[in-house]
């Protein structure tokens, strides 16, 4: 069941939004190498209770951190933990902020000083096919049409989409219908109308499209541990136009010119 927001609701959304944005522009700074993952979330949760929100993905289904942290090989989902990031890492870090009863839920992947410039390539496409998702997410397209713009831009690319793991809607709820994969064919899904919000987060792979699942029940990696990136968007449609509600704007005054 899709539910359609009111252009009120859709204004809460968008303070929840611009909280998230807020929050990874703020620990966008601290990303520098020997500093802890745990220290990282520690900032965010305390940012966030000081902002009045809430720290939506704590206590999630038993999900035991503010932030979700996706080291090199880590897809999505890992937990903050003692690991002091090294030179050459990248990390992606996904949020989610509740704010007055509304979610916005975002992520980027950073690098650690100087990178690979082959993982460089990974990150910056994985980045455009975040916003040719967004072009394909217009109202009177399909679902399926975001799905097959960021595949087969990944694809063009030799890059490889993680099959398990989709966008989703959000609201109230930080998970709502619709699912939004990052493969499939045009045309296909619910259509996109006025009201929907909607989570596009590309997860692209250097190696093989394969995952798994580590034993703490969360921790989702590539099965090959090569490399794997991450990049969302909480977005809108409102009066026929896709609105973008989170921004990367204060990660990049935060890195200046080592924003990718
Ligand atoms: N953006 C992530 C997702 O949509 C947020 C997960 S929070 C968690 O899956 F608590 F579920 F990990
Ligand atoms: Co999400």
């Amino acid at each position: 069941m899709i539910y359609l927001k009111t252009p009120h609701e859709i204004d809460q959304i968008r303070a929840a939004c611009t909280l998230v944005s807020r929050t990874l522009g703020e620990i966008a700074k601290s990303v520098v190498p020997g500093v802890t993952t745990q220290h990282l979330d520690n900032i965010a949760r305390q940012f966030i209770l000081d902002n009045g929100g809430k720290p939506a993905c704590l206590g999630y289904g038993g999900f035991p951190a503010t932030l979700c942290i996706e080291v090199n090989e880590t897809v999505v989902h890992g937990f903050p933990s003692n690991y002091a990031l090294r030179e050459g890492d990248i990390i992606g870090i996904d949020t989610v902020v509740e704010l007055n009863g509304y979610n916005g839920d975002m992520c980027y992947t950073f690098p650690v000083g100087e990178i690979d410039p082959q993982v460089r390539r990974l990150l910056e496409t994985t980045k455009q096919s975040l916003y040719k998702g967004i072009q394909a997410c217009k109202p009177g397209n399909r679902i399926g049409d975001i799905s097959n713009a960021v595949q087969t831009y990944c694809e063009q690319h030799g890059y490889t989409v993680v099959r398990e793991m989709c966008g989703h809607g959000i609201g109230k709820k930080m998970h709502e219908d619709p699912n939004i994969p990052n493969y499939g064919r045009r045309g296909i899904g619910p259509v996109i109308k006025n009201g929907m919000c909607l989570c596009i987060e590309p997860m692209i792979n250097l190696g093989s499209k394969n995952i798994v699942i580590e034993s703490d029940g969360w921790t989702c990696r590539t099965k090959d541990r090569k490399p794997s990136a991450h990049y969302e968007h909480t977005v809108a449609v409102l009066d026929d136009q896709t609105h973008i509600l989170t921004t990367f704007e204060p990660i990049r005054e935060a890195l200046g010119d080592r924003f990718i």
